[in-house]
């Protein structure tokens, strides 16, 4: 694969080590994005949703990676199973959302699926002649989960999810939270006017918390001491402790007194990222998906241990919402700023930024 470099660097490796930024055009250019989507979406595990989903036989939600609809689906020997979620007659996506069935039936022409994916039901197929329904079931994806979290990945060939993870389950078990009581308590969902690596950027650094983040930033030591950064492949790390005791003042947004001491802000590559704040147990599942070169949807998915009341769930929504506004005004900006051209590197504060440095590394190799 060979992407377009800019004229005047001829050595992007070099550069990227120093500190540069990855070219502005990475950000806005279309073809861009589509080797981004063959290399990176079409190749990477990348979480889909929460086992509860597919509880039972025929429960089943969609989610995509990158461009590419899926369905992750639980069939009826209780096999979790995920497909391509596009119909093979003439491509209309095939269920929506997320609900129970004991087949798939596609809504353009009624083409119906069994939970395994075969193709079942054609009508007015004793009509044709040489149509092999055999050769036309779903596309599968292969899935897996690490505990209640469930990830997907477009390459049948890639490697299993347990070896993707590397650091990245005993990172998460370091935060002292026991996964085991967690609930689903609710989800956010929005769209961004921004590239999906503005995004994964912006979350990858805190240099900018204390002049955007004051709530955040009062209540987590941001400082770069304090704010520590580790890059394990493909798994990105912060972690920070409380700026003060637990709940020792009056402007702390919500409960932090709990089992959780430290904060754990985890990317997985490309787009999964999984935060846990001091506190009771808790987990914010947070990804992100290009929708265009300048546009990218999120969603926010909230987990909190069994005990915590309603109470403790608003003040804490509120404040992971309310992080993520400020977030978004400054993540789009950057945007702004990369369309002008005028621009055409950054220059990495790499001290504080080297998860980025990390990060783009890892968008530049795979698309070289
Ligand atoms: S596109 Fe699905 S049945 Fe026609
Ligand atoms: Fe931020």
């Amino acid at each position: 694969m060979v992407v377009s470099r800019s004229t005047h660097t001829p050595d992007w490796a070099e550069q990227l080590k120093a500190g540069w930024t990855l070219p502005a055009h990475w950000y806005t250019d279309r073809a861009i994005l589509e080797q981004e989507q063959a290399a990176i979406f079409d190749r990477t595990w990348q979480y889909a949703g929460y086992m509860e989903r597919v509880a039972q036989p025929g429960d089943y939600f969609t989610c995509r990676c990158g461009n590419v609809p899926i369905v992750v689906l639980r069939d009826a020997d209780h096999q979790l199973r995920a497909f391509v979620n596009v119909c093979r007659h003439r491509a209309s996506e095939i269920v929506c959302g997320a609900g129970k069935a004991l087949t798939l039936q596609c809504p353009y022409h009624a083409w119906t699926y069994g939970l395994d994916g075969s193709l079942q039901g054609v009508p007015r197929r004793d009509r044709e002649l040489n149509f092999d329904q055999s050769e036309l079931g779903l596309i599968p994806v292969k899935v897996d989960h690490w505990g209640a979290l469930i990830f997907v990945n477009l390459d049948l060939g890639a490697e299993p999810l347990s070896q993707y993870l590397g650091a990245f389950p005993e990172v998460m078990l370091s935060s002292g939270i026991n996964f085991e009581t967690l609930k689903y308590r609710g989800r956010t969902e929005f769209e961004l006017a921004a590239n999906w690596k503005v995004v994964a950027e912006n979350y990858l650094e805190c240099y900018h918390c204390l002049p955007n983040h004051p709530k955040f930033s009062h209540l987590i030591n941001v400082d770069p001491d304090a704010y520590r950064l580790r890059a394990i492949d493909n798994t990105l790390v912060a972690q920070a402790p409380l700026r003060h005791a637990p709940n020792s003042d009056s402007f702390t947004p919500y409960q932090t007194a709990g089992e959780v001491k430290e904060s754990l802000f985890t990317l997985l590559f490309p787009n999964s990222a999984f935060d846990i704040m001091p506190g009771c147990g808790n987990l914010t599942v947070y990804w992100f998906i290009p929708i265009a070169p300048d546009r990218t949807y999120g969603v926010f998915e909230y987990f909190l241990s069994e005990e915590a009341d309603s109470e403790f769930e608003r003040q804490f929504t509120a404040f992971q919402d309310e992080v993520g506004e400020e977030d978004v005004a400054l993540i789009e900006s950057v945007q702004r700023g990369l369309q002008s051209g005028k621009v055409p590197h950054g220059r990495l504060m790499l001290d504080s930024e080297r998860l980025i440095q990390h990060f783009q590394n890892l968008v530049w190799r795979s698309l070289t």
